[in-house]
């Protein structure tokens, strides 16, 4: 918690928005969430295991302390671990998501990042956020409003020796004030689960500088000028809002005003890169079960399975 604040309040590359998410941010922590302590508990334990370099070892952000399996436990109890992966000493946090595989992905963007002041929205615990710092950005601001992410970064940014110029506050897009501060904008899995989607691509292109690049990744349907806004669920998440086919998806870009709309990618989640490990939980169900038994390309309420693509734009 008060890690939280304090990263924040340290950070001198966020100067001018500085009081605006300290002040967000004390908002958020005071609201009751009762798995605080056994988080804070974690966090404490973990901050114990003394630091290490970090680099990128494919697929893990790997941190070469002198952690040992017998620190398991303070670990496993921050799960589940969604994204990922990480190797910490000889622990390997073998998260749901294998990361690596989006972050190939982006592999014809890596010269943009160089020195750019980057906002990664819905940052989850941070990998893509680790991976754009040790890839050269100047600074990254992570925002996710899950609590447990936060801490989930809090603890592998407390075991760097030297951490990364990056800062994680708990707060949605929403809750950012409305200044062009980012060269380049991330929005990765993060639209779909937007009731208003123009309103979200407004306000990150109130946030982007004039010539900033914005990266965003969503799911996406075959054909044209289609759309999927589910009934209840999709893949058995309920709060899926929006499916557009891709030249949706770029005429949304345009009306918002973006230009330079180029598809960068187009990819079928796999089991290679969502699947169940230790490190989500016996009970959590991951890809396999939200997918139709006897037909792969269907979610197991009949819709087309996920399929994500990557746009950038400036
Ligand atoms: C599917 S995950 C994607 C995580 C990561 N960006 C990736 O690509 O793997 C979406 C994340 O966005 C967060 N999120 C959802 N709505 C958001 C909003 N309005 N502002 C910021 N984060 C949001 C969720 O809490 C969740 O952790």
């Amino acid at each position: 918690m008060k890690e939280i604040l304090k990263l924040i309040a340290s950070n001198a590359n966020i100067n001018p928005i500085k009081e605006d998410l300290i002040r967000e941010t004390e908002i958020v922590l005071s609201q009751k969430n009762g798995n605080i302590p056994k988080w804070e508990r974690s966090l404490e334990s973990i901050k114990q295991f003394g630091t290490g370099q970090v680099r990128y070892t494919d697929p893990y952000i790997h941190i070469d302390n002198s952690t040992t399996q017998d620190s398991i436990d303070s670990f496993l109890e921050l799960r589940p671990w969604r994204k990922g992966p990480y190797q910490v000493g000889n622990i390997s946090i073998d998260s749901e998501w294998d990361g690596s595989l989006k972050w190939k992905r982006l592999e014809s963007i890596f010269h943009l990042i160089r020195d750019k002041e980057v906002l990664d929205i819905g940052s989850g615990n941070g990998y893509f956020s680790f991976l754009l710092s040790l890839f050269g950005a100047k600074h990254v601001l992570a925002i996710e409003p899950f609590l447990l992410f936060n801490y989930q970064f809090h603890a592998i940014n407390s075991l760097i020796e030297e951490p990364l110029n990056i800062t994680m506050a708990p707060l949605r897009l929403e809750q950012l004030s409305n200044q062009k501060e980012f060269d380049f904008i991330f929005s990765m899995g993060v639209l779909y689960h937007q009731k208003n989607h123009l309103s979200h691509l407004s306000k990150i292109k109130n946030l982007l500088k004039p010539d900033g690049y914005f990266l965003l990744e969503t799911l996406i349907v075959d054909g044209k000028n289609e759309l999927i806004v589910p009934k209840d669920r999709y893949a058995k998440m309920r709060n899926v809002f929006n499916i557009p086919s891709i030249d949706v998806i770029e005429k949304w870009l345009a009306k918002t005003g973006f230009k330079n709309i180029e598809l960068i990618d187009v990819n079928q989640t796999k089991p290679i890169e969502q699947r169940k490990t230790l490190w989500i939980g016996d009970q959590t169900e991951s890809l396999e079960d939200f997918l139709d038994k006897y037909d792969s390309n269907k979610t197991i309420e009949g819709y087309p399975a996920p399929k994500r693509a990557m746009f950038l734009c400036n």
